[in-house]
């Protein structure tokens, strides 16, 4: 094992209440930071129900139970009242919130694009992303960053070269700005829906989040339209969109469709990647002897030479450091399903309307799954490791029909950003800085990531 007791110490996990925590400071908490809710059983037991104003919430974290939920009744569940009512506002019924019909044909019309080949071509679009932002970088030596937000400007750049071939290029910080101002209220809306308050219910920060929304819409509007009405085609899922037919109807997408099918590829496509990385350079600054396996590996495998396409699939050191980082703050923390009838899970009955939770950080550390579970060990994710574990012990990118459709993009991606970088960068974390953790849907450090960038 890796990892000495005294970095053990600093690295960012959540407190988990003893045991569910009282009406009022259930609500307070899930405004603050809706993961501090969770407590200890689930981090110790299979299963576990909460009530709250005489609903249950049930936790599921046996891997055998998961697959139950996620793959082989997938059919019995849809996605959760709180998913749909913190992100309708901003992504409408596309790929990420629809269920049933409207969501297989939305999930046909994007899946070309994620194919293999597709995603290799794509490659040489990340690693000039990755070697902007190192040049960047290198001229600011000495200096402080913020890397969590330098990560989300390298993930949207790729994202909006790949995806939307750089129509009408965004004013990133604006954008960045606006998702945080949206997404900062969705555990108002999470609360309000506990508390079964009306859609109508005024929250603060929620004036500041539609006109987040609006200005998202807007851009995103604007960018459909140009291509709709121009004459240029590009290779990329603007093009795949606009030819899509939902085969039930035979009709195309309409705008509206379009630009909650693009924003949703927007948002669901940077920030989790940008989280993955950010984790990845705090969790390698604080271990060093991993860190300095990671530069050997890209030393062996590029041979001093620029990252190139066929480097990436060989860096499986690397790969295996982004994967236990993914692990210890999966940037996409919890799943939430409602089931739609009654369902046996072995021995448990789920009622139909019970919001299920799939705790995702929580199995991640759980005391029943993993041995030290809040260590950094990347050697979890050697080949024979992976096969000696439960397939859904695992999950950041979720499973069965709902899972990610950009896993490969991302876990591409993240190599060959955190590769081009390491090659001529270290970063070192603001000495004592400890990030906490924060949940807005996905799993952000609150303050940022201070870190020193030094050559290397
Ligand atoms: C490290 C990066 C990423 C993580 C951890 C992640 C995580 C997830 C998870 C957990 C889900 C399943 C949600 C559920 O079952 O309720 C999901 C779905 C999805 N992700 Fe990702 N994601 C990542 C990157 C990406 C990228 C790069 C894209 C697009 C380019 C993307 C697009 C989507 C879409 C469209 C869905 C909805 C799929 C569906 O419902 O059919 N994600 N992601």
């Amino acid at each position: 094992m890796h990892g000495s007791v005294a970095d053990g110490h600093r690295l960012a996990r959540v407190s988990p209440p003893d045991q569910q925590l009282s009406p009022l400071r259930l609500i307070r908490t899930v405004i603050r930071n809706p993961i501090e809710t969770w407590p200890k059983p689930v981090y110790e037991q299979p299963l576990y129900r909460s009530r709250f104003m005489g609903r249950e919430i049930v936790f599921v974290m046996e891997p055998d139970l998961i697959r139950q939920v996620l793959v082989d009744q997938a059919d019995a569940f849809v996605k959760a009242e709180s998913l749909r009512r913190a992100l309708q506002p901003l992504l409408g019924d596309a790929i990420l919130t629809a269920d049933g019909a409207r969501w297989r044909w939305q999930r046909q019309a994007a899946a070309p694009i994620f194919r293999p080949d597709q995603i290799r071509s794509f490659v040489p679009a990340m690693i000039a992303a990755a070697e902007r932002r190192r040049e960047l970088w290198l001229s600011r030596v000495g200096q402080e960053v913020n890397v969590a937000q330098e990560m989300m400007h390298t993930t949207f750049d790729i994202i909006a070269e790949t995806m939307l071939s750089s129509q009408g290029r965004a004013d990133v910080s604006r954008v960045e700005q606006a998702f945080t101002d949206y997404l900062n209220t969705t555990s108002w809306v999470i609360a309000l829906i506990l508390l079964r308050a009306p859609r109508w219910m005024p929250y603060p920060g929620r004036r500041r989040a539609e006109r987040a929304r609006d200005y998202l819409r807007g851009e995103v509007a604007r960018i459909v339209s140009e291509r709709r009405h121009g004459d240029q085609a590009y290779p990329d899922l603007i093009t795949r969109l606009l030819k899509a037919t939902d085969p039930e109807t035979g009709r195309a997408m309409s705008d509206r469709d379009m630009v909650d099918n693009v924003l949703t590829f927007i948002t669901a496509g940077h920030e989790t990647t940008a989280l993955a990385l950010t984790w990845t350079f705090y969790l390698l600054s604080l271990h060093p002897e991993i860190e300095e396996r990671v530069v050997q590996e890209i030393e062996a495998v590029t041979q001093g030479s620029a990252l190139r396409e066929e480097h990436v699939e060989a860096l499986s050191y690397t790969r295996q450091v982004i994967l236990e980082a993914m692990r210890l703050y999966p940037p996409a923390p919890v799943v939430v399903r409602t089931a739609t009838r009654d369902v046996s899970l072995g021995a448990e009955v789920i009622r139909a309307g019970s919001p299920t939770y799939i705790p995702i950080y929580a199995i991640q550390r759980h005391r029943l799954l993993w041995d030290e579970p809040d260590t950094f060990d990347p050697d979890r994710f050697a080949p024979e490791a992976v096969k000696a574990r439960h397939r859904y012990a695992y999950l950041p990118f979720g499973a069965g029909p709902r899972i990610c459709i950009g896993m490969s993009f991302a876990l591409s991606e993240a190599v060959v950003i955190l590769a081009t970088l390491l090659q001529s960068v270290r970063l070192s974390l603001r000495p004592s800085f400890v990030p906490e953790l924060k949940q807005r849907v996905t799993l952000r450090p609150a303050a940022g990531m201070p870190m020193r960038i030094q050559s290397r």
